[in-house]
């Protein structure tokens, strides 16, 4: 069993496999970056593999590849493979845009991936095209119905932005409950490479405006899960993630590898250490030991809730997989 510096128990994983990105999301990459990380810096699926089993051997059960978008790595389902060969019982799960889903579904699912997100901001195309930059719309929604027909479990994430998609919180949750898929609003969380002057919904004001429809009450929180989870008359339930006012810290299970191997304790702090050279060699026991150390100084709460932003970490989101 792995455990923090603060007496959490460690269990999940998520790994970036590219920082890279198909789309320029307002909220996340608007531009391209200024430079990519060199195509020879970033790890071999072997040498993450590496990694990924020192963490299943100390305790982690929950492994979540993120990016960039993680369906532009080439071969992403043999990796999956490897994992799942090594422990099938694990819950192992992948974040995307949907863009390249429908042609890669069923290879995930073969290769044993249980779950996915997929980010679902609009229905409607032209908004879609001013979010992530193109026109994306259309390829999403089939990648989302082709992993729904190959079996994958599906959830749809969505960052309600002021004056873009805030008219439309209800169509989308209509969209995802007509489906039985799950959704989870996410407030927007204002970070240094986003487009300047976004303005994101707060918790309230997405409850307020599903309520003009439906009347839902608060769930008790899954452990573990940043997100509150709310269920209509019907049974539906959608979450929503608020990292402003609500403190999820306290029982914060996860740490965050990057394509480059730098192993990350919280998304909010710098603070990480790279165990690049170690998987590099080979080196097992080093590898082991770095992973104890980020553990060890894993920060017991981020800065969100305080005015003091920049305190917090300038790294984007798109290296880490937010
Ligand atoms: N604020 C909130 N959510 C974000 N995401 C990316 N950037 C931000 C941000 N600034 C979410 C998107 C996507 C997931 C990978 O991260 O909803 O689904
Ligand atoms: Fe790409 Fe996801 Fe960032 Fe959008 S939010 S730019 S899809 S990494």
């Amino acid at each position: 069993m792995l455990v923090d510096g603060h007496g959490r128990e460690v269990s999940y994983l998520r790994v970036s496999v590219t920082e890279r990105c198909n789309f320029r999301c307002q909220y996340c990459m608007p531009e391209k970056p200024f430079s990519w990380v060199p195509k020879e810096n970033l790890l071999t699926f072997e040498e993450l593999f590496i990694f990924v089993k020192v963490g299943i051997d100390e305790g982690i059960r929950k492994i979540r590849i993120t990016g960039g978008e993680p369906l532009l790595r080439q071969d992403l389902d043999k990796f999956i493979k490897m994992i799942s060969d090594y422990r099938s019982d694990l819950d192992l799960a992948l974040t995307t845009n949907g863009f390249l889903l429908e042609e890669c579904a069923k290879s995930l699912r073969d290769a044993g991936l249980k779950r996915i997100n997929v980010s679902l901001d609009t229905l409607k195309d032209d908004v879609a095209y001013k979010i992530a930059g193109k026109d994306v719309l259309k390829k999403v929604k089939k990648g989302i119905e082709k992993a729904l027909e190959v079996g994958l479990g599906v959830k749809v994430n969505n960052v309600p932005l002021k004056g873009i998609n805030d008219g439309e919180i209800v169509e989308v949750l209509e969209y995802c409950k007509d489906r039985g898929i799950s959704i989870r609003f996410i407030e927007y969380m204002e970070n240094v490479h986003a487009k300047d002057k976004l303005e994101g919904l707060s918790e309230d004001e997405i409850k307020d405006i599903i309520s003009t429809k439906y009347s839902f009450k608060e769930l008790k929180r899954e452990a573990s899960s940043p997100s509150k989870i709310f269920e209509l008359k019907d049974g539906y339930r959608f979450g929503i993630i608020n990292p402003h006012a609500h403190d999820f810290c306290e029982d914060c299970n996860r740490i965050r590898l990057t394509a480059e191997g730098m192993l990350i304790p919280c998304l909010y702090f710098e603070e990480a250490l790279s165990i690049a050279k170690a998987v590099k060699e080979g080196d097992i026991k080093r590898a082991s030991e770095i992973l104890r150390e980020v553990l060890i100084n894993k920060p017991e709460k981020n800065k969100w809730s305080e005015s003091s932003k920049n305190e917090t970490s300038t790294r984007a989101f798109y290296e880490t997989g937010g």
